[in-house]
């Protein structure tokens, strides 16, 4: 954790303790054996400040001008859904209670990373694992690490689409039962290619869904139009066999034709990767 994130502004200290050591015992625990309550925080919100809410309406603002453009349509809907607050740091109690009605996805706060295998058993269960704390005014453009700019406004309004949804769940399901480093591995790239880095063509024009492209402007332009992008069409088999690394312009992107053929691609790869029936009791 850097210093400048600094999550006990916003999380109680001992709440922020008891989540993290719960978080760090879940990577040695059995899947059925890993309850995500036990690391979630409350997010208080008063203790923002007028800071905090100027860098988020800062960044609201620069990106969304853009985005009518460069964004899923399935994401902008989600984020007219939403109600997203374009002048303060959203209330993730606000976001849940419209969600609920939607697709049943709720943003549950956490103290930081999760373990791999504590953030699995989060998306098993419809709660998305969200990082409260925002990022200072001086790295407005570039943070390495999740804020609630990445996650909230990056992540959750594709969330509010049923398709995209049942996707993720599923997702966390196959990759919180599956043992298989193999899997494991490729699960991983398949997060990073679309819920991450993901394009999706539309009316005939490649659009932005992955949340590391839509809370980047540098990164979105080099995505959409760089020439020195490769962007292949969706292929399961091929996406999870695509290595990548995190500190550069991702140089190969993969552009969906909907989000049914993700979803319909992740029930098969789970029932691959788990067989059938065994995710019926998640
Ligand atoms: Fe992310």
């Amino acid at each position: 954790m850097r210093a400048d994130i600094r999550y006990t502004d916003v999380i109680d200290g001992e709440e922020f303790a008891r989540a993290q050591a719960a978080a760090d015992r879940a990577a040695f625990q059995h899947a059925n054996e890993i309850d995500p309550e036990t690391f979630y925080c409350t997010q208080h919100f008063d203790r923002y400040t007028q800071e905090d809410h100027n860098v988020w309406a800062t960044l609201v603002d620069r990106r969304m001008e853009l985005l009518e453009e460069q964004a899923s349509e399935v994401f902008l809907d989600g984020v007219r859904q939403l109600g997203l607050d374009e002048d303060h740091v959203p209330k993730v109690e606000y976001v849940n209670s419209r969600l609920a009605a939607l697709t049943g996805w709720q943003s549950r706060p956490v103290p930081g990373y999760l373990p791999a295998k504590a953030f699995f058993a989060c998306l098993a269960k419809r709660q998305f694992p969200t990082t409260i704390v925002i990022r200072p005014k001086e790295k407005l453009e570039y943070l390495p690490e999740p804020d609630i700019f990445h996650d909230v406004f990056g992540h959750v309004p594709l969330h509010a689409d049923p398709v995209f949804a049942e996707f993720l769940q599923t997702y966390g399901k196959a990759a919180l039962l599956c043992d298989d480093p193999y899997h494991i591995e490729r699960l991983g790239r398949l997060f990073w290619f679309t819920v991450e880095f993901g394009l999706i063509r539309e009316h005939g024009k490649v659009k932005l869904y992955g949340s590391g492209l839509i809370s980047s402007i540098g990164e979105s332009l080099h995505a959409l139009e760089s020439d020195d992008v490769d962007r292949r069409p969706f292929d399961m088999d091929r996406v999870c066999d695509t290595p990548f690394e995190i500190d550069h312009y991702q140089p190969v992107l993969y552009v969906l034709e909907s989000f049914e053929e993700l979803r319909d691609s992740m029930n098969d790869y789970a029932e691959q990767v788990l067989g059938s029936g065994t995710m019926a009791g998640v």
